[in-house]
């Protein structure tokens, strides 16, 4: 998939027309692309449910993408990781989606799994997605990276949706290292365990755009996940060791 393509395209859309529906060929291909899609961690059991939005506390689309998962460390990220692939593959079929953190389904608990997050999705004309990066409200890169190494990919990296539009991450990078932190200095009226939960799913997002960002621009990685430390206020989620470009 030419992630970087829909990368720029995107848009959460919260506005149908309840005269454009999904097919069931549609619906088939969405399960079919979701089993493809590569997790941050295998090891976390997820499962899934399409259901219609009217069973669910979301407000707009035709249905709702329930995502379910394992509780344990790294399932937020794993799921932010997962859905963010789904969100790029809707704008590749003309189907708007939105994250719903507000929304919660009928069953909290399915398969022994629990739910984690929500997208709500339909069909819609293309015209509605973004057609300049000028149309992105996002902090400018002074404020979000320190370092100019790999300035490109990481441009492109801070278009990644988040709660809110919270962007809670931060980063830091070299010519060897790019060093992803999750920030807990942001200020919001939500629960601090609240404004946890969905900023781990947000950092899950950033690395799969981020990773879609740099093998646009053929730049080798690898990846090592860190345990996120409870007293540090600038929290370090992921490095990257940069091990050159490819062709
Ligand atoms: C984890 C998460 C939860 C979200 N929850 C909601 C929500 O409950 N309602 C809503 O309208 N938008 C929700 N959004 C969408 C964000 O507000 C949106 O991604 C952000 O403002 C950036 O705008 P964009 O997606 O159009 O680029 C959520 C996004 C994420 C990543």
């Amino acid at each position: 998939m030419n992630d970087l393509k829909w990368i720029k395209k995107r848009k959460s859309v919260r506005k149908y027309d309840s005269n454009l529906k999904l097919s069931s060929e549609e619906l088939r291909k969405i399960e079919q692309a979701f089993l493809q899609f590569e997790p941050l961690n295998p090891d976390i059991k997820v499962n899934y449910r399409i259901v219609k939005t009217e069973e669910t506390s979301c407000a707009f689309g035709e249905y709702c993408f329930l995502l379910y998962s394992e509780t344990k460390e790294d399932s937020l990220l794993n799921a932010g990781y997962l859905l963010q692939q789904l969100d790029l593959y809707f704008v590749s079929q003309n189907i708007g989606s939105c994250w719903y953190g507000m929304a919660k389904p009928e069953e909290k608990t399915w398969n022994g799994l629990d739910f984690v997050i929500m997208m709500a999705f339909g069909k819609v004309e293309e015209s509605v997605f973004r057609t300049s990066l000028n149309e992105f409200k996002r902090h400018p890169y002074e404020k979000m990276v320190k370092g100019v190494a790999w300035k490109s990919a990481l441009s492109l990296s801070l278009l990644a949706p988040s709660a809110v539009n919270s962007q809670p991450w931060r980063i830091e990078t070299s010519a060897q290292k790019i060093k992803v932190y999750r920030t807990s200095s942001l200020i919001f009226k939500a629960a601090k365990s609240l404004v946890d939960y969905y900023n781990r799913i947000d950092m899950g997002i950033y690395l799969y755009i981020l990773e879609a960002c740099l093998k646009s621009e053929h730049i080798l990685y690898e990846r090592e996940l860190v345990q996120e430390k409870a007293e540090d206020k600038m929290k370090l989620n992921a490095c990257y060791k940069i091990e050159g470009k490819g062709d």
